[in-house]
Formats: structure tokens, sequence, C-alpha cells
């Protein structure tokens, strides 16, 4: 009755920002993830049935919060399993938890995945992929390999890998600008920009055609046109953060110069461009020959904290303990 899993973070080039259903945790538009090798979650789950209840530790320490979105993932999975027993969860990040580097993502990958498999009901992958995004919208992208996408269904999402890391390998630069957990998180962010950004409307009626663009662009391995994309989807989600009441600024001075180091090398023709989550952190993705220039550049930019270099990683998976 226990297992463990590693997982990955995702970043998204194609942006999932505001919910279709808030109770059932649905977003209202697809997206489209590089699942990252180089940074991990680590996470044992061990079922007791002398537990009274589900505890969480996030890297050694209770973590209550958590507890809550963790418990309602394990029901789901206690429910197909037919088990009653309560679990002890640890999670261990090798990165920044909690900064706009996709920590829930990978937390909840390796958690349902761990789960799963500590109850011997590994194998249940559309199931899988929607128990975890009851605990976080992005978590599913983070079950499979290289570049991910993640579609609406009736009644849920479907998830599956478009292209394996080696089919098209790219390399993503992280520059961390703040370790600083994030002033408000994305569930309250993406809240607020769709109650009350006059941009929301103009995001659901384009979002479409960018996925689309963003999946041919990857189905004929033509950077360009998928850096064109990416850039906009993400520029067009701070927009809708940054025009919501209260206004949303999820960058500091140093994302702002860093963006400005890749907008520069871009035009200067080096195959790269940036993204960004709800948070400072800036994730510059490049082809592999172009990463040394993109990281010097990068290492000489004020501000920035420190350079994770990560490849296209594998999905989540069981691990040993
Ligand atoms: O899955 P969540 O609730 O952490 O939201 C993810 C939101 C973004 O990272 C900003 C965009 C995305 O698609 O990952």
């Amino acid at each position: 009755m226990q297992a463990s899993a590693i997982a990955h973070p995702n970043v998204a080039l194609i942006k999932y920002w505001g919910k279709r259903d808030t109770e059932q945790n649905l977003p209202a538009t697809g997206s489209l993830s590089l699942t990252l090798a180089g940074l991990a979650t680590r996470t044992r789950v061990s079922f007791d049935p002398a537990l009274r209840a589900d505890t969480v530790s996030v890297n050694g320490a209770e973590d209550a919060k958590a507890a809550v979105g963790v418990a309602r993932c394990l029901d789901r999975l206690r429910a197909i399993a037919g088990s009653r027993d309560f679990a002890r969860v640890d999670s261990e990040n090798d990165f920044p938890t909690g900064a706009g580097l996709a920590s829930s993502a990978s937390g909840y990958a390796a958690l349902v995945t761990a789960a799963a498999a500590a109850l011997n009901i590994a194998g249940h992958d559309a199931e899988r992929a929607n128990i975890a995004r009851q605990g976080s919208g992005s978590a599913p992208r983070s079950l499979y390999d290289g570049i991910v996408l993640l579609e609406n269904t009736d009644d849920g999402i479907a998830c599956r890998s478009v292209s394996a890391p080696a089919a098209w390998p790219l390399s993503v630069l992280v520059a961390v600008t703040s370790r600083a957990p994030k002033s408000v998180g994305s569930t309250e962010g993406m809240e607020r920009s769709r109650l009350t950004s006059p941009c929301y409307p103009g995001w659901l009626e384009t979002h479409p055609a960018d996925l689309q663009a963003a999946l041919e662009s990857v189905a004929c391995r033509d950077f360009e046109a998928l850096a064109k994309v990416s850039e906009h989807s993400c520029l067009k989600m701070h927009a809708l953060a940054m025009s919501a009441q209260p206004a949303l600024v999820y960058w500091n001075a140093a994302t702002m110069a860093a963006m400005q180091v890749v907008r520069d090398l871009r035009a200067a023709g080096t195959p790269v461009f940036f993204t960004i989550d709800a948070g400072p952190q800036l994730k510059a993705v490049c082809l592999p020959e172009a990463a040394p220039v993109v990281k010097a550049a990068l290492s000489e930019c004020p501000g920035v904290l420190e350079l994770v270099e990560c490849s296209l990683g594998e999905g989540a998976r069981v691990s040993e303990p």
C-alpha cells in the first residue's frame, strides 16, 4: 500500500487562464505545454489503516492547505480501488515551490501516479488525468511526455503527448528572478480575470485558433511559427491579468529585462522565444544548439538569480522510494 512517483513541472506555450466550471476545476480552453526534465517533484504515498485522516508534507513541512486538494484526489482514487484507508503523502520539490514554476502541476501528477500504484489501479489513464485536474488544472499535462495537448471534452478533459522528447528536442532555460511564493495564486488570478477583465471574451474567442496554429507548427517542427504564437498567447494571458480589477502584475523588473534579452536575441536570428506563467520567472524556449548563447545572455541579465537548464522530459512515472 505504498508507492513513490516522480513528475516534472510543465510550462504552457498556449496558456490556460480561466475556468468553465469553478466547482469542478474545469478549464475554459485547451492548452499546449512542454514537460520539463531538470526540475522534479518526488512523492511517496503510504496508505495506512491506522491513520484517521490524510496527512501531507511538502518539503518536510506539514501542509494543511495542500491537504484539501490532495484529499479530493485521493477520495476519487479510493472510490475506484474500493479502499477506505487514509494516506500519508510526502512530497519534495528540487526547485522553488509556489513561485510560478508549476510545482502544483508536478505535485498532483506525482501524487495521482504514486497513489494509483499504491492502490494497484495503475492504467486508468483518462481517469488519472481527470483526477489530477481536480487538484490543479495544469497537472494532467505533467502526466505525459514532451509536448502535451490538453483538450476539453463534454464532461471533463483529455490529455495526450503530441510530440515525444526525442521527436523534436527543445531546450528550456528557466530564469529564476524571485524565490518568493507568488502573492495571488493562479486560481484566484484567473477567476478575477474572468470576472473583471474586459479582454476575457476576446481571449475565449481567439484561443482555439492559437492552439490550432501551435499544433500545426509542432507537426511540421516550424520553430518560428511556434515562437510567434506562444509569445502571443503568453502576452495575451498577462494582458488579461493586468486588465483585471484589482490588477495582477506577475512580472518584476528582471522579468522584463529577461524578456528584452530574448526579444533581442530572436531579432538577431537566434531561435529562441519566451513564455511566463503566473509568476516572475521567465522561461526561454530554444533549439538545443542555441542554448549556450541564450544561457550566456540571460546569465548577464540584471536580476536573474539562477538559470536552470531543462530539456523535454517524460511524463509522471512510478519510481524507487
Ligand atoms: O494549474 P494552475 O491552477 O496552476 O494554473 C496554471 C496557469 C498557468 O500556469 C499560468 C497557465 C498554464 O496553462 O499552465
